[in-house]
């Protein structure tokens, strides 16, 4: 009879489906946007490998990167799963990604919050005009934060991590308007999310595409916005492409970003975040 028993516990066990990491429901979730190009989604182990001539990632996640079942990432198709590196694999989809700097900064603030959310939407490789609202990568990451906060039932939004500029340093005009564009960015952002403090933190340069690395770090240390805090990720290791910061240096950006954050007062308080609630659900189901 035991057997039997045994053997029907068996069957059930391993007929039954294997767990949906995408059916996580979070509750009170706090939210984080990662936007930016390469830094952001993550180049930290990323090599050319001679033998196949292609770009592969070394699978190398540092402590400060591991998973925790309370971070989880918002995936392509807008469902949470238990966050893992690389953070942007199902977003950045034509590049090799790596480790970024999403992972270190959430084990870093964790602890201050009951679930941490990040939502990818970096891509490489791209230009501040493309991140313009009214442009596509604009309009993809409202998208992606607006369904954030509505997959976790109106989960609240903490902060942006905004890392990008490399491209705007090849040309000359992109250059001189790139302070101009990104305070609009801000504003547009801030406005659509009905988050007029949202909290930014953003990194001035290690490095540059072209000649007018210069120009743009200045913009980006000096925005002049309320709430805008800005990182500086010069000096630290790069790849050997001299673009790329390799995944100790990311995990190194990831705490600074994070102590950037926990700096500002209050901002790991409970926020209004039934107000995304009542502005967002009749949006999704008119
Ligand atoms: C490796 O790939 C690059 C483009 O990704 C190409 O330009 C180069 O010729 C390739 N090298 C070899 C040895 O196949
Ligand atoms: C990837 O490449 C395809 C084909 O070139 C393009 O249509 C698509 O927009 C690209 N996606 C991203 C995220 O760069
Ligand atoms: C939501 O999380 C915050 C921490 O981020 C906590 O202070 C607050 O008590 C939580 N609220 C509920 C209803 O669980
Ligand atoms: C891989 O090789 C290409 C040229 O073949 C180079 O442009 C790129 O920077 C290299 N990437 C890395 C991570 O070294």
């Amino acid at each position: 009879m035991n057997n039997i028993l045994f053997f029907f516990f068996l069957v059930v066990f391993l007929l039954s489906p294997p767990q949906i990491q995408s059916q996580t429901i979070p509750s009170n979730i706090s939210i984080f946007i990662l936007a930016g190009q390469s830094n952001m989604a993550g180049r930290g182990g990323v090599y050319n490998d001679t033998a196949t001539n292609t770009t592969v990632w070394d699978g190398v996640i540092p402590p400060e990167c591991r998973s925790n079942p309370s971070i989880l990432r918002l995936t392509a198709k807008l469902e949470w799963e238990v966050a893992k590196e690389p953070l942007h694999v199902d977003i950045d989809v034509n590049k090799t990604n790596g480790v970024g700097p999403g992972m270190s900064f959430a084990n870093r603030v964790v602890n201050r919050f009951g679930q941490v959310g990040l939502v990818p939407c970096s891509i490489g490789g791209t230009k501040l005009s493309q991140w313009q609202k009214g442009k596509f990568l604009y309009g993809e990451m409202i998208r992606r934060a607006k369904a954030a906060a509505v997959a976790s039932g109106g989960g609240s939004y903490r902060a942006v991590l905004w890392y990008q500029g490399e491209s705007d340093t090849v040309d000359m005009v992109d250059a001189s308007v790139y302070k101009k564009r990104l305070v609009k960015l801000f504003n547009d952002l801030r406005s659509d999310l009905h988050q007029p403090n949202l909290p930014i933190i953003q990194v001035a340069l290690a490095t540059g595409a072209g000649p007018y690395l210069d120009a743009v770090r200045k913009a980006q240390l000096k925005t002049e916005l309320e709430n805008v805090h800005c990182v500086d990720a010069m000096g630290l290791s790069l790849e050997p492409d001299r673009l790329h910061l390799t995944t100790s240096s990311q995990v190194r950006l990831g705490q600074m970003m994070a102590d950037a954050f926990i700096a500002i007062p209050n901002s790991a308080q409970p926020l209004l975040y039934c107000f995304s609630v009542l502005v967002l659900f009749p949006l999704f189901f008119l």
